[in-house]
């Protein structure tokens, strides 16, 4: 008979707290970083976490496959796979701003079964396993009840590599009047976990990876909310896109999207020209 999801947790739990510990003396003495490729930063603490967690992962489950940002592709073909975010939030990171996360989720069979998402910076785990709700440093956590997207709060995210070809702008400018506001935190797991835990009532973005979006997509789905597509069709770990809610909100979001994306009833940019005679610069 299959293992029940919450059999992985503590030991999922613990890598990613050692993980996170790991982190935080490079974070304090400010390591230097190198381009991936873009503004794509990598540090030597990404490849310090992911070498780790690797490690522990093989040692506890020696058939599991592992696929991990830095480059860790352990495939055997079986059925367990774990995605593994060993630094999400690296360019906060490598700029001395906290916040960042590990992030290592488990599927089985093409389901996700296990989340966690561990912020060192303020020692909170968020945890979650299929059918046991997600909690956060062993708390029950729930998503918010904010019931309209006027009064809502969202989070997104910009990618740092190809960003000349994301349209997120538009949407960033949309959601912005439409809500109140919008933070633009620079952890995607983060996000997804702060939509778990009631503190965000929704988050979007483009073009994330499994690693970046699995263990924020259960927790999320644990705690009550919805993800998507923008268009509400389900979301597999291959989307390219993300739409994460407390579900109240979902079907206005939805709706906002197709708008935008049809360009109907667009709020205008201000015009720049009204500003420009208040700085004249030549
Ligand atoms: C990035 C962060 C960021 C998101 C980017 C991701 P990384 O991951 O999650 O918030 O906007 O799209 O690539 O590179 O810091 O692991
Ligand atoms: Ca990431
Ligand atoms: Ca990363």
């Amino acid at each position: 008979m299959a293992e029940q999801p919450s059999s992985y947790l503590p030991q999922a739990s613990a890598i990613a707290v050692e993980a996170g510990k790991l982190l935080m003396p490079y974070f304090e003495r400010r390591v230097g970083f190198e381009y991936k490729g873009g503004v794509d930063l990598v540090t030597e603490a990404d490849t310090a976490s992911e070498q780790l967690i690797a490690s522990r992962l093989r040692a506890a489950w020696p058939g599991h496959d592992i696929i991990g940002e830095e480059g860790t592709r352990d495939t055997h073909g079986g059925s367990m796979r774990w995605y593994v975010d060993p630094l999400d939030g690296t360019t906060n990171f490598a700029h001395g701003y906290p916040v960042f996360c590990v992030s290592i989720c488990l599927e089985r069979e093409g389901e996700l079964i296990v989340g966690v998402i561990y912020d060192p910076t303020r020692d909170e785990l968020f945890a979650a396993a299929k059918g046991s709700g997600a909690t956060l440093n062993q708390r029950p956590i729930h998503v918010s009840n904010t019931a309209t997207l006027s009064e809502s709060i969202l989070g997104t995210g910009f990618p740092s590599f190809k960003r000349h070809k994301n349209p997120n702008i538009y949407f960033y400018h949309q959601l912005t009047l439409t809500s109140h506001g919008i933070r633009r935190a620079g952890s995607a797991a983060l996000d997804l976990a702060n939509v778990a835990a009631g503190r965000y009532d929704g988050y979007w973005e483009f073009n994330l990876n499994p690693w970046d979006t699995t263990a924020g997509v259960l927790l999320v789905q644990e705690a009550g909310g919805t993800v998507t597509c923008f268009d509400g069709s389900p979301w597999r770990t291959d989307s390219k896109e993300t739409l994460a809610s407390n579900t109240c909100i979902h079907e206005e979001l939805i709706h906002c999207f197709r708008e935008i994306f049809a360009g109907r009833n667009l709020k205008e940019l201000p015009a720049l020209i009204s500003h420009r005679s208040q700085h004249p610069c030549g």
